[in-house]
């Protein structure tokens, strides 16, 4: 069985599909800190099977060594943990205490079970704020925010972890910038109150929710003067993880992988492949830039392609179609999230 921490998020729930229509037996633990109960039953429409569920937080060690006692896992699929960058400076504790602290606890438990295989949600922010287009896995890494810092150093816990013991099998992937959603319309990017994230942000100027979009800056060295990002189709994202889960099964090393379409788009182009999808006007406003970000940035995926045997498929305008179809079918999301972060580091 297939251990999903934090399989009740945007990219895990989305993985959690993805598996199960693979054939895995899953396990899939989740607090709700991000999410709700209603993702898992929606899991479950849109794949047509049962799995096992533990509402339980990582940091509460003697539950997760109950299900390490009570099934037999082979792996772990690691998404559980904060990520907003802007909270994380606001509340760095709850960041660290959080996403450092969990995975400490998990590893040591997967240690004592002699659970050794694992994949790992990293992201591209590892690559702090590079201008080495497009990125290498053997990229300079650094971190420009608390969140940042989790990831990075969640990376050199397990690079150091397989270098102790090499029958760690581990595969670190580097997300560049998840979009989309299920073509269902049943699963998507979820966010409570005002999105961090471009896309989300979008979706709401769209729907009507929010009057418009602030372009935090058109006077960054690209084509257009806005930023570019690599965004990559959430589907194409989770059937990579499925293809990394099958390499850990079969191999022991430690790999990192940029999961990327290796095309970059801008801000605008973006608004333009989302008014084509959706038929809606997407007002903005030219506003200052927003600090810490960086001009442009997207993956050189040939290793992920060469090693996994893996490659994103879906277009922009996939992305932007699958986005509206999920904000139309789900106005108000799917449900609201039940803990107060800012209450993690009291517990
Ligand atoms: C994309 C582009 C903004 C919002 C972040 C995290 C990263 C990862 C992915 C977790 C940029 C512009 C955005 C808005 C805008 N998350 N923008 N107006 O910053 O590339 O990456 O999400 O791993 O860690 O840093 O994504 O969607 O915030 O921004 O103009 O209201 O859209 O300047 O050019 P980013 P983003």
């Amino acid at each position: 069985m297939i251990l999903i921490t934090g399989g009740a998020g945007y990219i895990g729930s989305h993985t959690c599909v993805e598996l199960l229509n693979a054939g895995y037996k899953i396990i899939v633990v989740d607090n709700f800190s991000n999410s709700n109960p209603e993702v898992i039953n929606r899991i479950k429409k849109v794949t047509g099977k049962d799995f096992i569920f533990f509402e339980v937080d990582l940091l509460d060690q003697e539950a997760i060594e109950d299900i390490f006692n009570k099934y037999k896992i082979e792996a772990v699929i690691h998404f559980a943990g904060f990520k907003a960058v802007g909270e994380s400076v606001e509340i760095p504790l709850a960041y660290y205490h959080n996403n450092i602290t969990s995975t400490l606890l998990l590893c040591s438990i997967m240690q004592k079970f002699n659970v050794k295989k694992m994949v790992f949600s990293s992201s591209a922010t590892v690559y702090g704020d590079t201008d080495l287009v497009p990125i290498q896995e053997n990229s300079p890494l650094s971190a420009t925010n608390p969140y940042g810092y989790t990831k990075l150093m969640i990376e050199q816990i397990l690079q150091d972890l397989s270098n102790s013991d090499d029958s760690w099998s581990i595969a670190l992937l580097r997300y560049f910038n998840p979009i989309g959603a299920h073509e269902s319309g049943l699963l998507g990017e979820n966010p409570n109150g005002i999105p961090n994230n471009l896309l989300p942000y979008i979706s709401k100027v769209a729907s009507g929710e929010i009057n418009f979009l602030n372009v935090f800056g058109n006077d960054y060295p690209t084509k257009d003067g806005t930023g570019i990002r690599d965004y990559i189709h959430v589907v194409d994202l989770s059937l990579g993880h499925v293809k990394a889960l099958n390499k850990v099964l079969r191999s022991k090393s430690i790999e990192a992988y940029n999961l990327g379409t290796g095309n970059g788009y801008s801000v605008i182009e973006v608004i333009n492949a989302f008014e084509e999808a959706s038929g809606k006007r997407v007002n903005y406003k030219i506003t200052s830039r927003r600090p810490g970000d960086i001009a442009i940035s997207y993956a050189d995926p040939q290793k992920a392609q060469k090693d996994l045997d893996w490659k994103a498929m879906r277009s922009l305008d996939d992305m932007c179609r699958d986005a509206w179809n999920f904000v139309q079918k789900n106005p108000n999301g799917i449900g609201k999230t039940n803990l107060d972060k800012k209450l993690v580091i009291s517990s």
